[in-house]
């Protein structure tokens, strides 16, 4: 394995452990698992796998194959950049572990809004959980990577990312209730059925992502204040809600409680063995998404528009959005149509060409030696 061999360049000896822990795409919930809502995401066949052994002293040394030489970080306060995603797990277990020599390596796309972050604390956390027997459960350790992205970096994520990457079987969605964390496998046989997931990826990324994201947050919390209720999830007379509220609260709302019932419908057709007819719920998404939420961009309406007209059964955006990755439900004699279609509107206005990558539920985190 490439990550051993450089850990063992770079460190002198082997690893104690090394995990691998997944990206994600989300099927469908999108923006809900902030409101305690549903989400059906499933783990993408690249990751990022991280060759660890523990320290008696609080330094941690890193190695990406992907950022060049390893750096050594004496305390917490002096992480910068992607370490920071590493040195906050190791920050957030506290007291139940020192240091660690660390090395990473990571084939997540970059860009696509496939959460490689997410990838990177899991495989780290599980690392880490594996070494000290500190006995945590998978929806455990997703926890703490969240609160890692949450306080270390600064980012106020939700649960499902790194949910996703932890908890996700082969062949399966994950569909994960973000209040109860309560969570079920659903089958995603596509092939079955002569279908895949085409994952879309803008190769685009908008600099104020980040920003908006924390505002929706905001939103919609303070939507729920005015409501008197706990989270959007709680919603249950919409159009009552609705009357209550104004602008862009009232859109947002209209899009969180929505989206949590396309969540359920979509479940309960992959239940019935029913996944040809998913694909208009995933367009409901994209336009609630593009519309309500406003957290889509031309790149990601243009993939999903492109894509049905060339004979997608569904598209939308997937992930936090403005830019990223978008998916298409595709018939498998419609591939080529489809991305025929997305490269020659991508060409009539001179933007870059997408990237196209194959989606098939992969294996959550799992040691590899
Ligand atoms: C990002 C966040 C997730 C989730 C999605 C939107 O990926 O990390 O927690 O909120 O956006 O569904």
């Amino acid at each position: 394995m490439r990550v051993v061999e450089a850990f063992r360049a770079a460190f002198g000896a082997d690893p104690a452990t090394v995990w691998h822990a997944p990206g994600r795409v989300n099927l469908i919930g999108e923006h809900t698992d902030y409101n305690d809502g549903f989400v059906l995401p499933f783990a993408v066949p690249w990751g990022v796998t991280a060759a660890v052994t523990p320290r008696d002293d609080s330094t941690v040394r890193l190695l990406s194959l992907q950022h060049g030489d390893p750096v050594t970080i004496p305390s917490h306060e002096e992480s910068r950049g992607w370490t920071r995603y590493v040195v906050g797990v190791l920050a957030t277990l506290g007291d139940r572990v020192r240091g660690a020599d660390i090395a990473i390596d990571g084939d997540v796309p970059q860009g696509a809004g496939l959460s490689s972050s997410a990838a990177l604390e899991v495989s780290v956390a599980s690392a880490l959980n594996d070494l000290h027997d500190l006995g945590l459960s998978p929806m455990e350790l997703a926890l703490i990577s969240q609160r890692a992205e949450n306080e270390f970096v600064g980012m106020p994520c939700g649960i499902m990312d790194q949910a996703a990457s932890a908890l996700s079987q082969e062949g399966q969605a994950l569909f994960l209730d973000c209040r109860s964390l309560g969570s079920r496998n659903i089958p995603l046989d596509l092939a079955a059925h002569g279908l895949r997931i085409l994952i879309i990826d803008t190769q685009v990324h908008h600099e104020h992502a980040n920003g908006e994201y924390a505002k929706r947050r905001a939103e919609c919390e303070s939507a729920a204040r005015k409501l008197g209720v706990a989270a959007l999830r709680d919603v249950e007379d919409l159009a009552g809600a609705l009357s209550q509220l104004q602008g862009d609260e009232r859109k947002r709302t209209m899009h969180v409680v929505t989206e949590n019932h396309r969540v359920e419908a979509l479940v309960g057709l992959l239940r019935a063995g029913a996944v040809t007819e998913i694909g208009a719920l995933l367009n409901a998404s994209h336009l609630s998404l593009r519309d309500q939420y406003e957290v889509s961009s031309p790149e990601l309406d243009l993939a999903v528009e492109a894509a049905i007209r060339g004979g997608a059964r569904g598209a939308r955006m997937t992930g936090g959005g403005f830019g990223g990755s978008a998916i298409a439900l595709v018939a498998d004699d419609r591939l080529e149509s489809v991305r025929d279609s997305v490269c020659a509107a991508y060409a009539e206005r001179g933007w870059k060409q997408p990237r196209f990558l194959p989606a098939t539920p992969a294996r959550g985190a799992h040691r590899l030696s």
